[in-house]
């Protein structure tokens, strides 16, 4: 049977550039993106088949679900770390209705396979906070970090108790240079590269000593392509998988710009995204992901911070 997709909230950050992944793979006319909001008349998205949809209505996600007869659901709306904190129910209700419509979908045979992202936020301050394993004490914080831990739960509970293919990695922070990011506590690493670029000062809202798991968008979308193509019976863990590429501070990551843009300066301020930032693990543990089917990140700092400086473009920003 043909794979046809529907990636839901393809207007984001990961959103933009799994859909142009997918459309690669696939062909454009087998992936549908869809998002609440209509792209911007020249994004990529409108080069294929584009729904505006909202993931809260059940009725209108299972009409674009037949119209193309969808069989992969990529569901990546959500409100983010540090959005869902200035409005925790709402938070609450886009980040686990949004995910029972889609895993209901499955479980109701329309669709045969879902992604669903998790992310390091499931992790708290009880957590070991370096090499962080796959399974470990999870007590977050934050609203979002509650609702990924709350969907992971229901992943494995779907795909136990009614078969549901559901398939989750735990991204780090992602950084990229096609999408502006969406409001998450990580964001500082992608504001940087703008103002390295525009050789303005940086205002960093992380302490500089704040390490985290962070990831090139390359590797992200490598990590759900490769786990979404893994057999089923490989697939130990239906919750969600570790992975990890890079863990840096505010401060490695300006001195790694600062290789290539000599006079760039930067001033720490942190904000209340840094009580957030404290409680999440610095490095992760991502050996199950490695083992189960062949995740391999390619991406390190030096290249990372090579290819962000050559490809970003200031105008996106404002
Ligand atoms: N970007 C990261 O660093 C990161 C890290 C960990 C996990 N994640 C997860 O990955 C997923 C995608 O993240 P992102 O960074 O692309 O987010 P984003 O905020 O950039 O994009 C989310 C998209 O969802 C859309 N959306 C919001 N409400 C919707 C609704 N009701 N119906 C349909 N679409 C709706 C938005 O318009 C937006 O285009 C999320 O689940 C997020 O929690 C992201």
């Amino acid at each position: 049977m043909e794979t046809k997709v529907l990636v839901v909230g393809a207007s984001g950050q990961i959103g933009t550039e799994l859909v142009s992944a997918l459309r690669k793979k696939y062909g454009k006319e087998n992936v549908v993106a869809g998002d609440i909001k209509n792209p911007k008349s020249d994004s990529s998205l409108l080069n294929g088949h584009f729904e505006l949809l909202d993931v809260l209505d059940k009725e209108g996600l299972l009409r674009v679900v037949e119209k193309y007869g969808i069989t992969d659901v990529y569901l990546l709306a959500a409100l983010l770390s540090a959005t869902a904190e200035k409005n925790p129910s709402f938070g609450w209700e886009l980040n686990m209705t949004g995910l029972f419509n889609v895993l209901d979908l499955a479980k109701e045979n329309k669709v045969k396979k879902v992604f669903w992202p998790s992310s390091i936020a499931v992790f708290g301050a009880t957590t070991p906070r370096n090499d962080t394993p796959q399974r470990t004490i999870m007590e977050p914080t934050t609203v979002y970090g509650i609702s990924k831990l709350a969907g992971e739960r229901w992943c494995e509970y779907y795909h136990k108790n009614y078969g549901v293919d559901v398939r989750s990695v735990r991204y780090p922070g992602i950084i990229s240079y096609g999408a502006l990011p969406g409001g998450g506590t990580t964001d500082y690493a992608v504001d940087i590269f703008y103002k390295a670029k525009a050789h303005e000062k940086f205002v960093c809202f992380l302490d500089k000593d704040m390490e985290l798991p962070m990831m090139f968008m390359e590797d992200a979308i490598d990590a759900t392509l490769k786990l979404m193509d893994a057999n089923s019976s490989d697939i130990t863990i239906r919750s969600s998988y570790n992975i990890a590429a890079l863990s840096f501070t505010p401060h490695q990551l300006f001195e790694s710009i600062r290789q290539i843009v000599k006079y760039f300066e930067i001033e720490y301020k942190p904000d209340y995204r840094q009580a957030i930032a404290s409680t999440w693990p610095a490095s992760i543990n991502d050996e199950v992901a490695r083992k189960d089917w062949g995740w391999r990140p390619k991406f390190d700092l030096e290249k990372m911070t090579r290819v962000m400086l050559e490809n970003i473009n200031p105008d996106l920003a404002g």
